[in-house]
C-alpha cells in the first residue's frame, strides 16, 4: 500500500481510475456469468472478491488518498465490488436451482419399475420367538444348552427315569434309528423331546446348573392343524441347593411375564412326567382376556377359547431317580424343569390357525412377523 500522501489526485493511482476500476468490474462479472458450475462459482468467488483479488488491493489503496479523494474512489471502488457480489450471489442461485433440477432428473427412482432383485427372505418366525424365551433366561444368568436332534435312547428315555415298557417308547410316537447294519434295536432315536439336554447337563457340568434349551424334536404325529411331525421345544433346567416348586412358580411367573405382560398370573395342575416328581401342567392366565371372557357369550376369546387359562406345558422338581442317574446328590441337590411346544405358543400368542403355515416354508407366511431379532 502506498504511503498517505497529501498532494497526489486519485485519478492518478493506476489502480483506482474509473476505468482501470470498471475493467476489474466487467473481467469480474464476466468471470461469474462464465463460471458454469458451483465449484467454478468459487473459484471465480475467491480470484474476485477474495482479500488479494484486483478490487480488494485497489480498495486498499483508497486509506493512502488524502480526505477530499477518498470519498470519490471508495464509492467507484465500492460500487464495483457490491455489483460483483450481487452477480455473484444471482449466479449461485441460478446454479444451485440447475443442480437441484439435475439431481432431480439423475436421481430420480421410478417406483413403477418391476421388482425384479432376489427376494432377501426372512427370519422364521419360530427362530425368532425361540430367541426371545432363551433370552428371558439368559437375561436371569442361564445358558444355553445344546443336544443332537439324534440321540441316544439313554438319554431320552432310560435317563429320564422312562422305564422299559413306557407307552412313549412304542413306535406310536417315537422315530427308531436303524442300525448301520439295518438291524432295529440300534439304542438311537430322533429326540423326541428336549429333556435329554437335562441329563446331558447334568452330566456335563457340576452343580449349581442352570440351562435353557430351544431345539427340533422328533414325534410320529400325522401333519394337522395342531401337530406335525418335527417340532421345537424349549426346556429350562435348574439343580441347585434348596430349589423348590416355590422357586419353579417364581421362574414361570417372571417368564410369562416378561413374554406377555406384567402382572399375569400362572398355576400349576396335577400331573404325570417319568422325570419330574412332583409334576404339574402349567397354564397361564390369557393375555388378550385376562379371564373376562369365561362365562360371557357376548365376548368370547379365540385366544384362551373363552376359558381364561392357557396351557403352557410340562414342569416339576426333577425326580431323584433322574439326579442319581445323571451323578448328582440328591440328598444335596434338588431341581426343577419345565418344557413347551414353541409352534404352540406362536399360534396362541400371533393367532396362527394352523400350524402347517408355519412348516411350509412359504417366505410370505413369515414376512409380517417382521425382522425382529
Ligand atoms: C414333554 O415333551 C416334556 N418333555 C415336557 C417337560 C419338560 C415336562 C420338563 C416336565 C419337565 P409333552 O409330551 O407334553 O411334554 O410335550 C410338550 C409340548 O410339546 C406340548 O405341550 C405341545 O405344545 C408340544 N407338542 C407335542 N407334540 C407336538 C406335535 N406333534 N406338534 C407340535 N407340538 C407338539
Amino acid at each position: 500500500m502506498s504511503a498517505p500522501n497529501k498532494s497526489y489526485d486519485p485519478v492518478e493511482v493506476e489502480a483506482l481510475k474509473p476505468e482501470e476500476v470498471a475493467r476489474m468490474r466487467d473481467e469480474a462479472l464476466a468471470a461469474v456469468a462464465a463460471a458454469a458450475d458451483l465449484e467454478a462459482l468459487r473459484e471465480v468467488k475467491t480470484a474476485h472478491t477474495g482479500d488479494r483479488s484486483p478490487l480488494a488491493l485497489a480498495n486498499r489503496e483508497i486509506g493512502a488518498l488524502p480526505p477530499h479523494a477518498k470519498a470519490d474512489a471508495g464509492k467507484r471502488v465500492g460500487q464495483a465490488r457490491g455489483a460483483v457480489n450481487q452477480a455473484l450471489k444471482a449466479r449461485q442461485v441460478e446454479l444451485e436451482a440447475e443442480r437441484d433440477a439435475r439431481v432431480l432428473v439423475e436421481e430420480a427412482v421410478d417406483v413403477t419399475l418391476p421388482y425384479d432383485r432376489t427376494p432377501p427372505g426372512a427370519r422364521h418366525p419360530l427362530t425368532t420367538l425361540a430367541e426371545r424365551i432363551a433370552d428371558v433366561f439368559v437375561a436371569m444368568g442361564y445358558e444355553v444348552a445344546e443336544g443332537p436332534e439324534v440321540e441316544a435312547e439313554w438319554f431320552n428315555f432310560d435317563a429320564l427315569n422312562f422305564l422299559p415298557d413306557h407307552p412313549a417308547r412304542t413306535m406310536q410316537d417315537t422315530f427308531f434309528v436303524a442300525g448301520p447294519g439295518g438291524e432295529a434295536e440300534s439304542g438311537v432315536v430322533l429326540r423326541t423331546h428336549t429333556s435329554p439336554v437335562q441329563a446331558r447337563s447334568m452330566i456335563d457340568r457340576e452343580p449349581p446348573v442352570y440351562i435353557v434349551c430351544p431345539g427340533r424334536v422328533f414325534r410320529t404325529d400325522e401333519l394337522d392343524a395342531t401337530h406335525t411331525p418335527v417340532f421345537h421345544q424349549i426346556e429350562l433346567l435348574a439343580i441347585d441347593e434348596g430349589l423348590t416348586m416355590a422357586d419353579l412358580k417364581g421362574t414361570l411367573d417372571h417368564m410369562v411375564q416378561a413374554l406377555f405382560g406384567e402382572g399375569l398370573r400362572t398355576r400349576l395342575r396335577p400331573s404325570y412326567f417319568p422325570f419330574t416328581e412332583p409334576s404339574a401342567e402349567m397354564d397361564m392366565e390369557c393375555f388378550v382376556c385376562h379371564g373376562e371372557s369365561v362365562g360371557d357369550p357376548d365376548r368370547p376369546c379365540r385366544t384362551c377359547s373363552s376359558e381364561g387359562w392357557i396351557e403352557l406345558g410340562g414342569c416339576g422338581m426333577v425326580n431323584p431317580r433322574v439326579l442319581t442317574a445323571c451323578g448328582i446328590d440328591p440328598e444335596k441337590y434338588s431341581g426343577f424343569a419345565f418344557g413347551f411346544g414353541i409352534e404352540r405358543m406362536l399360534m396362541f400368542r400371533h393367532n396362527v390357525e394352523d400350524m402347517r403355515d408355519m412348516v411350509e416354508g412359504d417366505v410370505r407366511f413369515a414376512l409380517p412377523f417382521g425382522m425382529e431379532i
